[in-house]
């Protein structure tokens, strides 16, 4: 037996514990300790009855991971759940924390299950691109019918223990002590002489229901909801299977659908955008020993949608939050703009009328910077302009407390030039939120070439606060996302120029898996956003850089996007669905004309490569720069704030694996047809010539 399960005989019980840091992870030695482990409770006369325990903050929370796509090591999962459930002693799996994946696997093979109060369940391989390959999809729907099963297994997405109990996964909760809530239902199970009950045999769940129609209805959802994806359409394959053969010829099915998944490339890009989240939280030369500052009270200046979502976010983080706006009456728009905010989630039925009260609460309104004094942290959401930026900081000198964090959002200034404008610039940082600030995961948090240690480090520690998605980028105009998305976009809008529609450039974005087109995304945020940051880049750039003028035109006319009915869209009052903008097609014409372009159609793939590939060269320059830490934090900024599909893994995860020598061709290409812009990266260069990826290159960094 190894460290990592160790068996305990008490008395006529059988007590197993795993311990496998951080979060029991079903690693090889744990699935042989566990193994071994039920072998002897079975081979021992005087047991009667087995308990399975986790020691940590967690049960099981599935396979390793990191085992996926590494030679099979007996062994196999399925082999030892099927030695548990062949167990001839009634058994009982004590779930704490989160029985994830393969650990609810391991929890539907034991005989019983007892979870306290605030565990977790659920089988989240779809969203590494697998499915329950150990019996999941098998076992599951026997007990919580074929429904519950279809939607935890296509979904994802964990339940609570109590809900867990009203679908017959969980026979009971308990409050308390892991091991005694075991051993005291174990002594029951001896006590009532109670036999196996195993979840193989049940039949329960799969009857009574028109299980056919269920699965037909999946499959519309997932047609509509998760077009692109590989592993739903196996996982309902999968279920399927559990309620037309027998268990045996079942779990073989689901074992060769879980292969197709396991070999498809999807599968990678997805345990790569998995690790990519949690590599992104570390900053490379910050000292281990760095400590956080506490933040108990946050502020935010600036009403508006920006400012108001930030704010939301902090209260949602139960973090009582002042927001600061110029006089009462702009004031009272961003309060009201945060309470119906929350009246929307009330009627949507995700937030009670109660936990409202209690948030908006937590959120104060003041017009007097003087009310700012005991804030730990401050975040700026003002308008995008440096004069402003600086009476917004020097005010903030002045009043705010020693150790305060002063923050700025901007999106796209100089936030050494910010943090110039006081005297402790060691406290400033940029927390980049992305609208809508309340809902978006992605927080850039951008480390000023001042900012102390403590201070990044603590705002990385408020991102985790926010329940954000934090990635740490150096300053730079637009930083890492919006960098690199103003490449993007200028492509996208060349390409009209060359003859595409918007419909076409959006719609084979959206075919790549993008989850919004560029131009519907500007017509949502504003073309007035673009038209400021083009007027400071034509003013800085060199004369040769040419410029797309559609978006000028439209901008000429009145035309800014959803907000005044039209852009590069037409919409008709109260609705968001893009129409087409009958005004546009002259603007089209004319705009090829005055560049003497012959319009032409353009196919899928050369404007998905002009689109994304624009990305990927700045993405290359911007990793040169040091201006992000790793070529995944740049991933994780693209999948979180720009819509990226994460069964590609992000821009530079897409760019590996379809190979840097394809990617610089097409970018030397452009290059030499379109203009300087073009111009390959010299990471890039170097990387395809000696056959690396990204992912190598920061690696062996
Ligand atoms: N295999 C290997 N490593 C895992 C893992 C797994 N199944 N689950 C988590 N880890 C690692 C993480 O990479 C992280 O490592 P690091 O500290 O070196 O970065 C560490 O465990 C902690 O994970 P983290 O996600 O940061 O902790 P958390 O407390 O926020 O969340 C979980 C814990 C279990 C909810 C979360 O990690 C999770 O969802 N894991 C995946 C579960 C899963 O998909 N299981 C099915 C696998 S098929």
């Amino acid at each position: 037996m190894t460290e990592a399960v160790r068996l305990e005989i008490r008395g006529e019980i059988a007590l197993i514990k795993v311990n496998n840091p951080p979060v029991n992870a079903l690693g090889q030695v744990v699935r042989e300790g566990l193994l071994n482990a039920f072998q002897r409770a079975e081979a021992d006369q005087q047991v009667r009855a087995v308990v399975l325990v986790c020691e940590g903050n967690t049960f099981i929370a599935g396979a390793d991971i990191k085992e996926f796509g590494k030679p099979p090591q007996a062994p196999s999962l399925p082999e030892v759940i099927e030695v548990i459930e062949g167990c001839s002693k009634p058994s009982v799996a004590v779930i704490h924390g989160t029985a994830l994946g393969g650990g609810l696997e391991v929890a539907l093979g034991c005989h019983y299950r007892i979870a306290r109060r605030d565990a977790k369940v659920g089988l989240p391989e779809v969203k590494l691109g697998l499915l329950p390959g150990a019996g999941g999809t098998q076992r599951l729907p026997r007990l919580a019918g074929v429904e519950k099963a279809l939607d935890m297994i296509v979904s994802g997405t964990p339940i609570s223990a109590a809900e867990a109990v009203e679908h017959n996964i969980v026979d009971e909760l308990f409050d308390g002590d892991l091991v005694d809530a075991g051993l005291g239902y174990a002594r029951r199970m001896v006590e009532e002489n109670r036999a196996p009950r195993r979840t193989g045999e049940q039949t329960q769940g799969l009857e009574g229901a028109d299980n056919e129609a269920l699965i037909r209805a999946k499959h519309a959802e997932v047609a509509k909801r998760m077009p692109g994806l590989f592993s739903p359409l196996r996982c309902i394959a999968a279920v399927e299977a559990a309620t037309q053969l027998p268990l045996a010829e079942g779990l073989k099915r689901e074992r060769e659908l879980f292969a197709e998944c396991l070999n498809s490339p999807q599968r990678g890009a997805l345990v790569h955008s998995f690790f990519a989240e949690r590599q992104a939280g570390k900053i490379n030369d910050l000292p281990s020993d760095t400590k956080p500052r506490s933040i108990k009270t946050a502020a935010v200046i600036g009403g508006g949608t920006m400012g108001v979502g930030i704010a939301l976010s902090f209260a949602n983080a139960g973090v009582p939050v002042k927001l600061l706006e110029i006089n009462k009456e702009a004031l009272q728009r961003g309060l009201q703009r945060a309470r119906d905010t929350y009246a929307a989630s009330v009627k949507r039925g995700s937030l009670t009328e109660d936990a409202m009260e209690q948030r908006l609460a937590l959120i104060t309104g003041v017009t007097d910077y003087g009310a700012l004094a005991d804030a730990d942290v401050v975040v700026e959401a003002v308008f995008e302009e440096m004069g402003v930026k600086q009476q917004v900081f020097e005010q903030l000198d002045a009043v705010c407390k020693p150790g305060a964090i002063l923050a700025s959002n901007t999106s796209s200034l100089d936030l050494d030039a910010i943090a110039a404008f006081t005297k402790r610039p060691e406290d400033v940082v940029g927390l980049h939120f992305f609208s809508p600030a309340n809902v978006m995961r992605l927080l850039e948090v951008v480390r000023g070439e001042k900012t102390s240690n403590e201070v990044l480090a603590t705002a990385m520690a408020i991102g985790k606060q926010l329940k954000k998605v934090s990635v740490v980028v150096g300053v730079c105009d637009g930083f890492v996302g919006n960098r690199m998305v103003f490449q993007y976009g200028r492509e996208a809008e060349f390409l009209l120029e060359e003859g595409a529609t918007p419909q076409q450039v959006d719609g084979a974005l959206r075919n790549f898996g993008m989850a919004m087109g560029p131009f519907a995304m500007r017509d949502l945020s504003g073309l007035d956003i673009g038209q400021a940051i083009r007027k400071r880049q034509r003013a800085t750039l060199p004369a040769h850089l040419d410029f797309p003028t559609v978006s000028d035109k439209l901008c000429a006319a009145g035309m800014l996007g959803q907000k005044t009915g039209a852009g590069y869209y037409r919409y008709e009052p109260g609705n968001r669905t893009p129409l087409e903008n009958p005004e546009l097609g002259p603007m089209l014409e004319a705009a090829s004309r005055e560049k003497g372009i012959e319009r032409k159609a353009l196919d899928e793939q050369y404007i998905v490569e002009r689109c994304i590939f624009a990305l990927v060269n700045e993405g290359a320059k911007i990793l040169e720069e040091g201006i992000a830490q790793r070529s995944s934090d740049i991933d994780v900024i693209y999948l979180n704030g720009y819509g990226f599909p994460a069964f590609r893994g992000g821009p530079m995860f897409y760019a590996d694996s379809v190979g840097l020598d394809t990617v610089l061709a097409r970018v030397k290409e452009l290059y030499s047809r379109c203009g300087d812009w073009w111009k390959p990266a010299p990471l890039l260069e170097k990387l395809a010539a000696e056959g690396r990826t990204f992912t190598e290159w920061q690696a062996g960094r």
